[in-house]
């Protein structure tokens, strides 16, 4: 009897030490890029930001943040008005640009509360068989890279297949996180991932603790047997063991907040005071080896997610606190890869596009400070899927010679439009065998046409559809139909404070019927929603837009949930480590790299 509490103690020990030692070991390798030269193909230059406000950038109306190297891509090319992400969150958002589809279709598109990969060891992620404009670049002898952020899983059945990883995707140089930033990154910022889980996970640990208790010390226990005992005693203390360690701080940045150079872990955990000069360092060098181009690179910031690490020359210096220092940083990051292009002679032969991921993570705030971006005159932000806030973003176009200087497009157009125009730049031919929901922009960036080809877009909320647009191209009106709308917290805010992120469904949203529906050429904030009092086309509007999401659904099949729970948890055996699991840890970059 008395032998259980030791016997738990022990194997909470043995298990934290040795038990998963066994697992696994990483095999690492290296794969180099190869190179082709091709004439008259242009260089693409991706620029990605993470979580940026349409409100942050200074050519889209903000005059007090500094974003001099941002706008000057805009006065030397096309400013897009209206440009849309697939989804207010990373990694379906990215999982839609990527491909050019919308993330429902490569089961990016989550149904439960968990919207976005949360581990390294998960085992969603992009599927193999989605097809990313990367591939089809490599194809047509493009040398591509991704520098940054990934977020579209590692790992499928065990820590070395890369399944899901960049260098599986098209990518033949991938450097940066295959996560995201995020608070748990940073030692003395409040835990951003899963806090609410991990909470709950508390909780369950007590419980077993007390029932292991209550084993040893209870009249039960002479009614089993000593095998049953000992047994019962190392599953509950092995539960005991991964729930005090899942739920562990620590235990998030070390598994998280890696660093990888291909299918190399080069830093784990990632030391963020160098991460800003490491990426500029790695995107320039990654232009300097393929000046003979062509080249894709797509430079995925991890600026301005939170923790909004900032190098001490940017530090304090903003109108906006951490925040704006960081998009300062950002901006003077982008300047410097611009000002490689000219200095390489490359400016006029490279199709350069700057954008972000979704809208301002309107929630993020450290006591009363916004450390979350601005989405300007748009109602709501990050994680909502219908209001405009969380799908506007910037989107900037240079190619000189090709693309008129200075102009500004107000038609609809999304992210997943890259895929399709890179790959007719590229001189490639789209897959055949499934939808593309993205049209080639460059008629439209030309001038060679006044309209967009879109004429509904689809705006979901993790796999549930919250609101349509409808540009009726005749009248010029954008019309948006919203069907579900998150209940904002506290009423009126704008926002959901205190929870995080907005929910897609259950008690946090309200339906709508009739639909909310909203003239965006005339209420650009949505503040009046129209009715049929009100508006003499409603109900032919209405009716459209019921048409169009009834085709819209006929094209859709059922596909693997990349973000079902079992996918979504943390599993040891998938774990990236570098050394030997469960010690992983190291510094490969040693102190070679010099602050900025
Ligand atoms: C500029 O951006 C900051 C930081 O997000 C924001 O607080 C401010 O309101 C913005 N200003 C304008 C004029 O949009
Ligand atoms: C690049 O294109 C611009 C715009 O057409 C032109 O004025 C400039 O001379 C070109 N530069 C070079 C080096 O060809
Ligand atoms: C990828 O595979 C899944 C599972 O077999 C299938 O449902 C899906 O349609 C495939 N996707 C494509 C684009 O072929």
């Amino acid at each position: 009897m008395i032998a259980i509490l030791p016997c738990t103690a022990i194997a909470a020990i043995l298990f934290r030490r040795y038990f998963l030692i066994a697992l696994t070991s990483c095999l690492l390798w290296n794969k180099s890029g190869s190179s082709m030269a091709v004439d008259s193909k242009p260089n693409i230059l991706l620029f990605l930001a993470d979580d940026l406000g349409i409100g942050d950038v200074g050519c889209y109306g903000n005059n007090t943040i500094r974003t001099p190297n941002i706008d000057r891509l805009a006065r030397e090319g096309v400013k897009l008005t209206q440009h849309i992400a697939a989804a207010p969150l990373c990694t379906p958002s990215r999982a839609a640009f990527l491909t050019g589809r919308y993330p429902i279709r490569s089961g990016m598109a989550s149904s439960n509360r968990y919207r976005a990969l949360q581990w390294n060891a998960g085992s969603g992620g992009l599927p193999a068989n989605e097809t990313t404009f990367a591939r089809l670049l490599q194809q047509q002898g493009y040398t591509t890279g991704l520098i940054g952020k990934w977020h579209q899983g590692v790992n499928c059945i065990s820590s070395n297949d890369h399944c899901h990883h960049p260098l599986n995707h098209g990518f033949d140089y991938f450097y940066g996180m295959p996560f995201t930033l995020l608070n748990n990154c940073q030692e003395n910022k409040p835990p951003e991932l899963d806090a609410a889980f991990q909470a709950k996970l508390w909780l369950y640990s007590q419980i077993i603790a007390l029932t292991v208790f209550t084993l040893a010390a209870g009249r039960l226990i002479g009614l089993v047997s000593i095998r049953w005992k000992i047994i019962a005693c190392f599953s509950l203390a092995g539960c005991l063991f991964f729930i005090s360690w899942y739920s562990s701080y620590g235990f998030v940045q070390r598994w998280n907040c890696i660093l990888m150079r291909n299918h190399d872990i080069t830093e784990q955990p990632m030391r963020l005071e160098r991460t800003a000069s490491l990426m500029l360092k790695e995107a320039k060098s990654f232009i300097k080896r393929n000046r003979h181009g062509p080249f894709l690179l797509f430079v995925s910031f991890l600026h301005v997610h939170t923790p909004l690490f900032t190098t001490e020359k940017f530090l304090g210096k903003s109108h906006h606190g951490l925040y704006g220092d960081n998009v300062e940083e950002m901006d003077w990051m982008v300047g410097e890869i611009l000002d490689l292009l000219d200095k390489e002679g490359l400016k006029n032969q490279t199709f350069t596009y700057f954008a972000s991921d979704h809208g301002g993570h309107l929630e993020a705030q450290d006591g009363s400070a916004q450390i979350g971006g601005w989405n300007g005159i748009y109602k709501g932000g990050k994680g909502m899927g219908g209001w405009e806030g969380g799908i506007r973003v910037p989107g900037i176009f240079r190619w000189p010679g090709i693309l008129p200087a200075g102009t500004v497009i107000n038609e609809p157009t999304s992210l997943m439009d890259i895929f399709p125009t890179v790959i007719h730049l590229a001189g490639g031919i789209l897959p055949q065998d499934r939808v593309i929901d993205g049209r080639n922009l460059m008629p439209l960036l030309q001038g060679r046409t006044q309209k967009s080809e879109h004429k509904f877009l689809f705006h979901y909320c993790g796999s549930y559809l919250h609101a349509v647009r409808w540009h009726q191209k005749d009248s010029g009106a954008v019309w948006k139909a919203h069907y579900v709308t998150p209940v904002f917290h506290p009423a009126g805010a704008g926002a959901c404070y205190g929870k995080g992120i907005c929910p897609c469904f259950g008690e946090g949203v309200t339906h709508h019927d009739p639909p909310l529906l909203y003239d965006l050429s005339r209420d650009p904030s949505e503040s009046q929603p129209l009715s049929a009092d009100t508006e003499p086309l409603f109900d032919t509007v209405i009716e459209q837009i019921e048409k169009a999401i009834e085709e819209h659904r006929r094209t859709l099949t059922a596909v693997p949930q990349q973000l079902s729970l079992y996918n979504i948890i943390w599993k040891p055996w998938l774990q990236p480590c570098c050394g030997t699991f469960p010690f992983c840890w190291c510094d490969k970059e040693g102190d070679s790299t010099q602050s900025l």
